[in-house]
C-alpha cells in the first residue's frame, strides 16, 4: 500500500516505521489538499458575482470551519505525539549496547568518506589533531616517535578512505559521524539514516540492516565543488563475510605514517 510513494528500497529495521510515518503524513496532506481545493471550488461557485450583486456584510455564522480545524489539529497531534516523538526518541536514545554492536566511525571530508573500524581489540585508538597528515587523516595515535606516546588500541585500527562502509546483516551498528572540514551529511536512503557530519563533534546513529546488498551512501549537505562526488557505498554482507573482510584489512598503522 506504500508502493505509490516510490520510496527507496528498504534495508533497515527501524526504516519500516519511518516509511509508515511518511505514509500517514501523505494521507493527512492529501486530505488537506483535496479539502482546500474542494472548498476553493465551492467558494468560487457559491459566491460568484452574477449570483451576489450586493456584498453580504453579515458574513459566515456557521462554526463548521472551527470543528474542521479541530479535527486537523487533532490529526497532527496524533502524528506528532503518537509517531514522530517516539520515533525520534528511539533514534537518539535507545541505542543498542555497544558491546553487542558493530562500531564504525565515519568521517566526511572534501570530498570522500573515511570509515574507521576498531580492529580485533574492539577499541578505537586515541586521536591527536597534531598527527593529522595526508597519510594519517584520522590522526590516530598508534605510536608517536616525537613524544614517545603510544596507544596499542590504535595499532590495529582499520581506516578506509574509499567511501565504503561494510556492515553485517541483522546486527546492530553504531556509526559515529563527524567531519574533518566543513559540514557534510551522512545519508543512506535505503537504511533510512541521515546525520549531519559536523567538525568537532561525533554524533552517533544506529541501525540494523535487514537486507544484503550494496546501498548508496551520499552526502546530503552542499559542501563544496566536489559535493556531487561524495557518493559511496554501504555494503551489507553476512556476518561471516564481514569477519572475513575485516580480517583482510590492513591496520592503519601499517601504512607509512609521518609524525612531526
Ligand atoms: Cu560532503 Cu556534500
Amino acid at each position: 500500500m506504500i508502493d505509490w510513494l516510490y520510496l527507496p528500497p528498504l534495508a533497515s529495521e527501524h526504516g519500516a516505521k519511518v516509511d509508515s510515518f511518511i505514509l500517514y503524513i501523505h494521507w493527512l496532506m492529501g486530505a488537506l489538499f483535496v479539502g482546500w481545493l474542494g472548498y476553493f471550488a465551492y467558494a468560487l461557485w457559491r459566491f460568484r458575482a452574477s449570483n451576489n450583486p450586493q456584498a453580504n456584510y453579515t458574513g459566515l455564522r456557521s462554526h463548521a470551519s472551527t470543528y474542521i480545524e479541530g479535527v486537523v489539529v487533532a490529526a497532527e497531534a496524533v502524528l506528532l505525539i503518537g509517531f514522530a516523538i517516539p520515533l525520534w526518541a528511539s533514534a537518539v536514545e535507545e541505542f543498542p549496547p555497544a558491546s553487542e554492536s558493530i562500531q564504525v566511525n565515519v568521517t566526511g571530508r572534501q570530498f570522500n568518506w573515511i570509515s574507521r573500524y576498531p580492529g580485533p581489540d574492539g577499541k578505537f585508538g586515541r586521536q591527536d589533531v597534531h598527527l593529522v597528515s595526508p597519510e594519517n587523516p584520522m590522526g590516530i595515535l598508534a605510536k608517536n616517535e616525537a613524544t614517545k606516546d603510544e596507544d596499542p588500541a590504535g595499532a590495529d585500527d582499520i581506516v578506509l578512505e574509499i567511501s565504503e562502509v561494510v556492515v553485517p546483516v541483522d546486527k546492530p551498528v553504531i556509526v559515529r559521524v563527524t567531519s574533518l572540514d566543513v559540514i557534510h551529511s551522512f545519508k543512506v536512503p535505503a537504511l533510512r539514516v541521515c546525520q549531519d557530519a559536523t567538525p568537532g563533534i561525533a554524533v552517533p546513529v544506529h541501525f540494523t540492516a535487514t537486507r544484503l546488498g550494496n546501498y548508496r551512501l551520499t552526502c546530503a549537505q552542499l559542501c563544496g565543488q566536489g559535493h556531487y562526488s561524495m557518493a559511496g557505498v554501504v555494503r551489507v554482507v553476512t556476518e561471516d563475510e564481514f569477519n572475513q573482510w575485516l580480517a583482510e584489512q590492513t591496520p592503519a598503522s601499517a601504512e607509512p605514517v609521518s609524525y612531526e
